[in-house]
């Protein structure tokens, strides 16, 4: 089995971010959303990828390479227009060949691994077996509706859901897909859907499961989902000190990586302080990544990312998404006996060499 990962889309809801680097590309806890996927895929079985990406392919090449260094062997095809998740299938297909595949949204994080999954597909030999998760806002998704073991239908961002089932951005197909593929038209909003393609396979009597995920599952198409994720791969980390720690107070788990110096601040931990970062005079997590070569400086930090590179000096943010080489400057300094108090960001969006002053 190979899998397909599809790194298409223009990331609309992740702009400024998403100007300057493609969505599955944005960092989180200091590193690519796509290496996050490629490291759960290292800890499956499967080896070979198929990465679908737009005009853009350069960038992931360069990102991401052949794959060795994950033990993996990744090859690349190009979409060149968004024509939708189907279609992105069908042009994948020569590269695919005749083997069913795992099929990954690029920009989706999943907690659980699909080992189980993967042997009940290739033991019962479905067509698809769809990884549904009960979701609160089911209109934004593709919904499945189900009777017992059975799926009845699929929709795609249903007006009046059938159900708050979404499918996830994993699936598995054998190539009985492609087909589908061919016998549907476009959506209203001009796409292939894959859900529309699901429904072609069920109206073709084809052999189509489903299975509860119970683990979390993460869309992080929008800056909330961005910081969600930061969350929770953050409650993963170990906590590790390879840098220095002067005149501080560490709470909880500090990941602090080398080269790096905190001096005369308080960190509530989790917090990730990624190389070459210096953090001084500051208070910082929880929820907190900087990324390398970070600075931050008379700041306090919560539940925000910082890409590489961001300069942060006398503020205070929240909420807030810092793009690479950004600088905020406040003009008081915390530790002057007249500064004024700072004032809070409850959310800040700065792309990439971004300036506040
Ligand atoms: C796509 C699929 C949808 C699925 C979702 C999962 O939506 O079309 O069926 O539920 O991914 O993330 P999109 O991200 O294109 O809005």
């Amino acid at each position: 089995m190979k899998v397909l990962l599809l790194c298409g889309g223009e990331g609309t809801r992740l702009r400024p971010f998403t100007h300057s680097i493609p969505k599955q590309l944005l960092p989180v806890v200091n590193k690519p959303i796509l290496y996050h996927i490629l490291e759960w895929v290292a800890r499956t079985p499967l080896r070979e990828i198929v990465i679908v990406t737009g005009e853009n392919q350069g960038v992931f090449q360069q990102t991401v390479g052949d794959g060795s260094r994950w033990g993996l062997k990744i090859s690349y095809v190009c979409q060149p227009r968004p024509l939708g998740l189907a279609h992105a299938v069908l042009t994948a297909e020569t590269a695919l060949g005749k083997a069913p595949f795992l099929m990954y949204l690029g920009d989706n994080l999943l907690e659980e691994s699909p080992e189980e999954y993967l042997s009940d597909f290739e033991k019962k030999r479905l067509d698809s077996l769809l990884l549904l998760r009960k979701v609160p806002d089911p209109e934004n998704y593709g919904i499945a509706e189900i009777k017992g073991d059975r799926v009845l239908r699929v929709v795609e961002k249903p007006e009046k859901p059938p159900g708050n089932l979404a499918l996830s951005g994993l699936y598995l197909f054998s190539p009985a897909i492609f087909q589908s593929i061919r016998n549907i038209s476009p959506s209203a909003r001009g796409e292939l859907e894959i859900t529309d393609a699901i429904q072609n396979l069920l109206d073709r009597k084809k052999k189509v499961e489903y299975r509860l995920l119970t683990g979390w599952w993460l869309d992080t198409g929008s800056p909330d989902a961005l910081l969600e994720a930061n969350r929770r791969l953050l409650g993963k980390v170990a906590p590790a000190s390879l840098g220095r720690i002067i005149n501080s107070r560490v709470d909880g788990c500090l990941y602090l990586d080398k080269e790096s110096l905190i001096e005369n601040s308080k960190i509530n931990g989790p917090v990730y302080i990624g190389a070459g970062c210096r953090i001084k005079d500051s208070t910082i997590g929880p929820w907190v990544t900087v990324g390398d070569g970070g600075t931050v400086t008379g700041s306090t930090l919560k539940n925000s990312i910082l890409f590489s590179g961001a300069r942060v000096e006398n503020f205070a943010l929240h909420q807030s998404i810092i793009g690479r080489r950004a600088l905020l400057t406040g003009g008081h300094r915390p530790d002057q006996a007249d500064a004024a108090p700072l004032q809070p960001f409850s959310r800040l969006l700065l792309g990439d060499d971004g300036v506040v002053s």
